[in-house]
Formats: C-alpha cells, structure tokens, sequence
C-alpha cells in the first residue's frame, strides 16, 4: 500500500544528525528557549525573507498569540473559512472572541473573500486566512486585521507583508515538520514581536515580573534543533510535492482537481470525488492509501455548529468530497508513477 504519508521515512533522513544535537542540548542543561530556538528563529525568518519569527509550542498557540498581541479579544468577531482544520476557529475562542464562519470558493477551498463585507458587524476586528493544502489565498484588501494561518503553506506565502502577523504550524505532518508540537508566529513590527514572545512565556517581562495575563507556549530546544535540521531541504521538498501533484493532475486530468497556483506547495494533494467512499475504497483496492481533509465543515463540527449565521454550501461540499492523496517528498518514483497510473483508471 502506498501510505498516504510516512513520518519513518523523514526520521530515517534526520535521525544521525538529530542525535548529535539532542546530546549537545543534553550537554549544554540549556533546555529551554535557549540557543537552538533563537538560531531556528533567526534561520526560519531568514529562509522566509521575513523581519522576525517567533518559536512558539503548536500552530494553535501562534495563532492564539497572534491574535492576543494583536489586541483581539472578548467582544470581537472575527471573520474565519467554514472549511479549514478547527484550530482556526479554537485560536479565536482562547482569545474569548467569536468565530464567524464565511464560506469557501469553489475551485480552490479557500476564503471567498468576496463575502467578507456581507459577514462584517460592528464588532469585526479581523479575518483570518488559511492557505489551505499549501495553496496560496488571495489577502483581502480591508481596513480589518488580516491574520494568514500558514500551518499548511511554508513556503508559499509569508514573505509579502500584506498581513499583521502569519500562523507556521509544525506539526509532525506539516511541510516543515517538527518531531513534537511547534509553532510560529512571523510579525513585521518588532512591538508585535515582543508582545508575542512576552505571552508565550507567561506575560513575563523579567524574571518573575508578569506584565501580561499568559500561560506557556514555549518551544522545546529539542523541537528547534530538529527543525534546524529539517529546514535546509524543505524547498526542495516542496517541489518535489509539487511535481508529484503535477504527474497525479496530469496522469488523471478528467478528475475534479482544484484551481493550480504556481506556488501551491501541496501540503496537501487532494482531489474531489463524488462518492468518496467508492473512490477510496477502489484506490484502496489498488494499493493507494488515502486521507480526508476534513470530514465535516466547521459549521458541521458539534461544538461550532452553534457559530454558524449563514449557509456554508461549498465548505459542506468540500468536506463531503475531498480526498487527500500520497503527497510528501520521500515517496519513491515508483510509488507516484503507481499512484498516478491508478488515478489515470479511476472514474469520477
Ligand atoms: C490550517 C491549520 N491551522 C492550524 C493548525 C493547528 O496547528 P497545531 O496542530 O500545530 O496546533 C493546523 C494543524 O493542525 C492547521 O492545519
């Protein structure tokens, strides 16, 4: 069975030079936030052609941070896709605001900017982008906060500055992905920056002087030291999850694939189908292990259904229809040639 993603493959690749720093950090009695998580920031906002990023503990956290530093809080709304991964909407609730849930476009499963005026209240501070699958979003031009979710696009997005603050996740799956959870938040305004690194560590200011309300979002050093390690192939991973998507669209072009954008860097590969459950099960059948990403709009989900105000059809459509194929860069050629050999049989 080709696996949808396997994490062995990556570990293999970094597990000789993981062990010499893990024993340099064991040495060093540095554990955290110490010279691993300064040199992976500096190193992570170099690669990005970005001022500043700041290691966090999950992408959740740096979206929660972001918005917090920002000044978002109980009271506010803020505008978020119907279709993303929850975190998106749980980040604006540990704030205290609410969520309002807009819908997707259709060909590209990501925020239909054009229904941001229509979901606007008074209460409105800010949206929040996803680049969902790796796949670029348009960044609305608006007088609200934009916050970009990244988690899904490192690489793709980050560097143009058109947003007050962008979310990395590195969760283990992600493009940059770490051995256990981590975050990070890249900020242009060096106040912005302080403020997120004074919240990841309690609202601490100076050793037991607490300026703000916080708790921990800290990044272990063990965390950086692996994505240290990580980072210096990740565009070239990136293409090559991107000419994998390519063989797949062009192996099989009568399947319902969304809109290409030539810096899609295919967190993801997903495809729709109809009946989702027949086209698994056939793939599977093949030798082809298969994934959803994700079963359920936010406006489905039990504990955000209650934040829905308007129908989200294409969120719902999305939801009922994706279906995320084998895409990370250790895949061997003869997995994506019988990948794509088998989408090329393969009925809509
Ligand atoms: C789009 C999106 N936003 C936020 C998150 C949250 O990231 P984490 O799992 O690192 O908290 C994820 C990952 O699950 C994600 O895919």
């Amino acid at each position: 069975m080709v696996p949808v993603v396997d994490l062995s493959r990556r570990g293999q690749r970094l597990a000789g030079a993981f062990g010499d720093a893990a024993r340099r950090i064991a040495a060093s009695g540095s554990f955290l936030l110490g010279a691993e998580t300064s040199a992976f920031e500096r190193e992570f906002s170099a690669w990005l052609i970005v001022p500043d990023a700041v290691a966090v503990s999950s992408g959740a956290s740096a979206l929660q941070l972001a918005l917090a530093a920002l000044g978002v809080g109980p009271g506010d709304e803020v505008i978020v896709p119907a279709f993303t991964a929850v975190p998106t909407a749980s980040a604006v609730c540990a704030v205290g605001a609410v969520p309002v849930l807009v819908d997707v476009e259709a060909e590209t499963a990501n925020l239909d900017g054009a229904l941001i005026e229509s979901a606007r209240t008074e209460r409105t501070k800010a949206v929040i982008v996803v680049h969902l699958y790796g796949r670029p979003a348009d960044v609305p031009v608006t007088d609200l906060l934009v916050i970009e979710d990244a988690a899904q696009a490192h690489g793709s997005v980050g560097s143009q500055g058109r947003s007050a603050a962008v979310a990395y996740s590195f969760y283990p799956t992600k493009n940059l992905g770490g051995i256990g959870d981590g975050g990070a938040v890249v900020v242009a305004d060096p106040e912005l920056g302080a403020a997120v690194r004074r919240l990841r560590v309690h609202g601490m200011t100076e050793l037991y002087v607490h300026e703000d309300i916080s708790q921990n979002f800290r990044m272990s050093e063990v965390e950086a030291a692996w994505l240290r390690l990580a980072l210096p192939t990740l565009r070239d991973d990136n293409r090559r999850r991107a000419d994998i998507a390519a063989r797949y669209r062009e192996a099989a072009p009568h399947l319902r694939w969304p809109a290409p954008h030539p810096d899609h860097v295919y967190h993801q590969c997903v495809v729709r189908a109809s009946d989702r459950t027949a086209f698994r099960a056939r793939l599977a059948e093949l030798g082809v292990g298969t994934g959803v990403h994700y079963p359920l709009a936010v406006t489905q989900q039990p504990g955000y259904q209650h934040f829905a105000r308007t129908e989200c059809p294409q969120a719902v459509a999305w939801a009922a229809e994706c279906v995320s194929l084998p895409c990370f860069p250790e895949l061997t050629d003869t997995e994506v040639d019988h990948v794509a050999q088998s989408l090329a049989g393969m009925s809509q």
